[in-house]
């Protein structure tokens, strides 16, 4: 694998990482090689891994890769553990901040709470900025997690945010976007149940849903055709092609009308559904879509597939997102597999490492037993942890 060390380009992503009383974390500083190889983070379970993951993943816009409450990730000391929330006061202030070599040099990404409220702050090189997005100028990431595992045959709600990681790791926007979606369709809702039937006010906010629901079809559906365009074209030899079918009210309409129609026609569908909505009915739109995944080789549908093989499926639509962002974008978005290797075999996981480190961008992988990781221990940053103490591999021998 030596070969494999010297890279053409320089590799984007975490140079600097720093937590501050972040879940298990109360201080950590983590300095990352500066060729910024794969970094391993090992130890029992309950040690912190993940932690850092998703503290990585509040880098990017989002809610981060366990789609946490805010208030749940400032560390609590063990006695607030065992009192309930009324009698502690509890810390309401996290922080994640790095340094983050990106496309255009080194710049300073900061995030956190520093209020009561789930918003959370993001500053630039020590600037403020106004919205989350912002971070996506910089920083692009995916994750796997164990959480994922069962995703092709659990509710469509965890497909959907997938997609949209992936969408959002394209365009920014993506994040922003879906809230509005949510937050107006939650609004039109609540005005329907309550039956507050004001004309002007459901129809203002019918026109937003049905604007932001469009566009939030229309970017999946363009992510799912370039997704096709690699893993048809280019399909990877270890891992099985995937076909991906978007299944959806507003995706169908795009099929076959021009998107400004498809507007109109959800507007419509809208305003017909708010009796129903009021009587405790459902409306489709971008809230109820789905996709599908059909394991091309064996002509099977994802669901029906092992747990091993549906793991694989997620790995060759993430590698292919990766040839996605390096083609459009010239940045390939940086990795976070939390104990990817749990369900693939030794060669399978040995070759998957293997094209990691080609990837000109940072991976982050985590396990229990640093011995999975053999084959990348002279091409990775090793680190153990302990309690929420992280050490390299050298101090911990
Ligand atoms: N807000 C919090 N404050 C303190 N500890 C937390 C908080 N949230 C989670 N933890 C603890 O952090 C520990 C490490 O979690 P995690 O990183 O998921 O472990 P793993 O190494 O298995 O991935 C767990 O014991 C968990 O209970
Ligand atoms: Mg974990």
């Amino acid at each position: 694998m030596a070969s494999c060390l010297k890279q053409q380009q320089k590799r984007l992503g975490i140079e600097q990482l720093r937590l501050t009383n972040f879940r298990c974390y109360d201080s950590l500083t983590l300095n990352l090689d500066e060729e910024l190889p794969p970094v391993v983070l090992t130890g029992h379970n309950g040690a912190g891994k993940t932690n850092i993951l998703e503290a990585i993943s509040f880098l990017v816009p989002g809610k981060g890769l366990r789609s946490a409450r805010l208030s749940d990730i400032s560390k609590r000391t063990p006695a607030a553990r065992d009192l309930p929330p009324e009698v502690v006061s509890m810390p309401i202030e996290w922080a994640v901040s790095a340094h983050v070599r990106t496309l255009d040099g080194v710049v300073n990404l900061g995030t956190g709470r520093t209020d009561a409220s789930e918003r959370r702050q993001i500053r630039i090189d020590g600037q403020a900025a106004k919205t989350q997005s912002e971070l996506g100028n910089y920083l692009s990431a995916i994750w796997l997690t164990p959480a994922m595992d069962r995703l092709f045959n659990g509710d469509p709600a965890s497909r959907r945010r997938f997609l949209d990681r992936l969408v959002q790791a394209f365009d920014a926007g993506h994040a922003t976007l879906s809230s509005d979606y949510n937050y107006a369709l939650k609004q039109w809702g609540n005005l329907l149940r309550e039956g507050r039937l004001n004309d002007t006010w459901l129809s203002v906010l019918e026109e937003t849903i049905a604007e932001k629901g469009v566009a939030i079809a229309a970017a999946r559906r363009d992510i799912v055709s370039r997704l096709t365009y690699f893993l048809e074209k280019e399909p990877d030899d270890l891992f099985p092609s995937a076909i991906i079918t978007l299944n959806g009210l507003l995706e169908n309409w795009l099929e076959e009308m021009p998107a400004i129609d498809v507007e109109e026609c959800f507007r419509e569908k809208l305003k017909a559904s708010r009796h129903l909505y009021a009587d405790g009915g459902s409306v489709q739109g971008a809230h109820t879509s789905d996709f599908s995944v059909l394991h091309r080789e064996k002509g099977m549908d994802a669901a029906l597939c092992s747990t091993g093989e549906q793991k694989a499926l997620l790995i060759s639509i993430i590698l292919a997102q990766t040839k996605a962002q390096m083609q459009e974008k010239g940045q390939c978005p940086i990795l976070l597999l939390d104990e990817l290797a749990a369900h693939l075999d030794s060669f399978r996981r040995d070759a998957l490492f293997e094209k990691l480190l080609f990837l000109p961008a940072q991976v982050w992988l985590t396990g229990t037993d640093v011995t999975v990781f053999t084959s990348l221990y002279q091409h990775a940053q090793f680190f153990n942890i302990k309690n929420a103490t992280v050490s390299t591999l050298a101090e911990v021998a």
